[in-house]
């Protein structure tokens, strides 16, 4: 998520700071582990970021609620803490107890083409949340981001970026009759831009100072950046989805999946929303992918050893954890046995817990690595075995990714999305169509605009759906026949 530029360090103070020793330091725009007395970098503490982010563990209970609300089991990163923590995700497993709309908003500053696995993590995450909750997703792509907080890129640099970023974006599996994504530069505008404003209008530049490290060199658009990236958090932002009627949409809130650097902007959203009387968003925090060099390091574009990229092939995966993949083995095959390894700071056990999704399978791993019963040599194989599976996938679905299909995605359109199968949809959102708009553009990107036929087949849709889940309401059949029965 965060792009480490560089040109922000400055303003953090970091490249100043001595050599030696120093804290770690998160934020949008750089991540780096605490560097100990010794000069070693340290993995990120994430306990601490909690504390200092004032965020809530993800722990067991609200684990066992999700589970029980939604009738599934939590997805292998709520499990192993890799999503970790959380704002008030218990108030959208109420709305989804209720069936009452809410949405999830995720995105990425489109910084370079060369996008990796550390990138797709969040993304893999976000489509099994919207799976499972079946919930419309809103993909924020923030080339003005990216164009301001870099002294070299251009804007149509960014703008192409955000293009083939879509593609791997897309990729990923989701479903494009749930799924808006915007470029800010194409966006910005009308009930979005409304959102902005008022956002603007409630931030000082004291906040921004004190929250993300400003100074009076920082350029103005840095300084005014957070509005953009908050106010998409409003579901009034997206009267294509949500309908124009703001009374109905001030109460519709979101769930933000994010890396946990994002939070800052999302702390001064949800202050924001309170003054503007705008539902919070709620967030889940998830932590990064350590770099191929080890925990306390974070994967980089512009450095092709530490990361493994989404269009790197077999083989090329094969020798990068072979050569690269900082090892918790001993330094002799005699003395690791007799030893054992440590998991903790193997990044290619780092990588099975990402990606292996047997958690017996995973402590028995751990178990043989640390007991000495299992070597470097078979754990590094196992992970690029189950690396080259995850990226050979995601090629294979990107290379069915075309221009029309990115176009589909991008264009403001109406989402279809059911929601909790076992409860009738508590409000309709309906767009409302203004007299005279009949027959504009269908589905044209930047139009906002629907057509009748395009009304009229949404809410169809959505009369059916509430059938469906009345009629499952009233005979109380179990929930599984409840999503399948048709009326
Ligand atoms: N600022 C983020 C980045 O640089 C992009 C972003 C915008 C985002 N909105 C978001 C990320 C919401 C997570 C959630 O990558």
């Amino acid at each position: 998520m965060a792009s480490a530029s560089g040109i922000q360090a400055a303003e953090h103070d970091a490249t100043s700071a001595p050599a030696t020793s120093s804290k770690q330091d998160v934020n949008p725009w750089s991540v780096s582990g605490e560097v100990g007395e010794d000069g070693k970098v340290k993995a990120i503490d994430y306990r601490k970021l909690v504390e200092d982010f004032g965020t809530a563990l993800i722990d067991d209970a609200l684990l066992q609620r999700f589970e029980k609300v939604t009738g599934h089991k939590p997805h292998r990163f709520m499990r192993r803490q890799i999503v970790f923590s959380h704002r008030d995700l218990s108030l959208i497993l109420d709305r989804y107890e209720k069936n009452e709309p809410f949405f999830l908003y995720t995105g990425r500053g489109p910084s370079s083409d060369s996008m990796h696995i550390g990138h797709t993590q969040v993304f893999d995450f976000v489509k099994w949340l919207q799976d499972v909750l079946d919930a419309p997703l809103i993909i924020m792509l923030t080339d003005d981001e990216k164009y301001l907080f870099s002294e070299k890129r251009t804007v149509d640099e960014v703008m192409g970026y955000c293009r083939t970023n879509a593609m791997d974006i897309i990729a990923v599996g989701f479903d494009p009759k749930k799924t808006f994504i915007f470029s800010d530069f194409q966006y910005v505008g009308g009930a979005f831009y409304k959102n902005i404003v008022r956002f603007a209008k409630r931030v000082t530049y004291n906040t921004v100072k004190a929250i993300f490290g400003f100074d009076g060199s920082s350029n103005i658009g840095k300084i005014h950046f957070a509005s953009i990236q908050g106010a998409t958090s409003f579901a009034s932002s997206f009267p294509h989805i949500f309908g124009e009627d703001e009374s109905k949409t001030a109460s519709i809130p979101c769930l933000i999946p994010c890396a946990i650097d994002q939070d800052p902007y999302f702390r001064l959203t949800r202050d924001c929303a309170a003054g503007l009387h705008l539902a919070k968003p709620s967030l889940i925090h998830m932590r990064f992918l350590d770099a191929l060099q080890g925990p306390g390091s974070k994967m980089s574009a512009s450095d092709d050893t530490s990361a493994i990229f989404l269009n790197d092939s077999a083989k090329q995966i094969k020798t990068k954890i072979n050569k690269y993949a900082f090892s918790g083995g001993r330094e002799t095959l005699e003395e690791h046995r007799q030893k054992g390894g440590d998991a903790d700071v193997d990044v290619s056990y780092q990588y099975l817990q990402f990606f292996l999704e047997s958690d017996e399978e995973l402590a028995k791993i751990k178990a043989d690595y640390n007991s000495g019963k299992l070597l470097t040599g078979e754990l590094k194989a196992m992970c690029i075995d189950h690396l080259q599976k995850y990226v050979g996938g995601f090629q294979e679905r990107r290379s069915r990714v075309t221009d029309a299909v990115v176009d589909e995605f991008m264009s403001t359109r109406p989402l279809e999305w059911k929601g909790n199968p076992k409860v009738p949809r508590a409000d309709l959102v309906v767009p409302d169509i203004k007299p005279g708009e009949d027959g504009a553009a269908a589905g044209e990107a930047g139009s906002g605009k629907l057509s009748k036929n395009q009304l009229k087949k949404m809410l169809k849709e959505q009369q059916i759906a509430q059938r469906k889940a009345a009629m499952a309401k009233d005979k109380t059949v179990d929930s599984e026949a409840a999503a399948s029965g048709g009326p």
